[in-house]
């Protein structure tokens, strides 16, 4: 299940992935927003990344205006590593090499065609882990207070 968020900047994003998911099969669940009136992303942002955090949902993949203020909020979110990504080497070389939860894009930023191939790249690649691992654990000391 991937969770999805947008505010008014994203919104039309994330409609157009919604219908790609559709197309796939692929299970979502929409935490709004639903309409291209403005919002504050950062509920949104928080909204959604709680439903990964909390296994409800696998990973989330959230759209703003530029996709930066809502990944920020959603790197505030404990569990969450957030990427905002706008090329495909990215939106690969963040679930190999950093085991990204939540895929940010802007919809003032990327097409949407190109948003698709985010997507699904972001979908279909697997964390390498291996030394990558400690990396991620040391962002979690991060989270936690810890001094590295
Ligand atoms: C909203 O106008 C815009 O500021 C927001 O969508 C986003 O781009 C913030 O980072």
């Amino acid at each position: 299940m991937i969770a999805l968020g947008a505010d008014h900047g994203g919104y039309e994003l994330k409609e157009a992935i919604k219908k790609h998911l559709d197309e796939k099969g692929i299970a979502y669940k929409d935490f709004g927003t639903y309409s291209s009136d403005s919002v504050d992303y950062a509920k949104i942002a928080q909204k959604t990344c709680l439903a990964v955090t909390g296994g409800e949902c696998d990973k989330a993949i959230l759209c703003c205006g530029t996709g930066i203020g809502i990944s920020m909020a959603a790197n505030k979110v404990k569990g969450i590593r957030a990427a905002c990504c706008s090329d495909y080497f990215s939106a690969k070389y963040t679930r190999l090499h950093n085991d990204a939860n939540a895929l940010c894009m802007g919809g003032r930023v990327v097409g949407v065609g190109l948003a698709l191939e985010l997507v699904d790249v972001f979908l279909e690649t697997e964390f390498e882990g291996g030394r990558h691992q400690r990396r991620i654990d040391q962002i979690a000391q991060i989270e936690n207070g810890e001094i590295l």
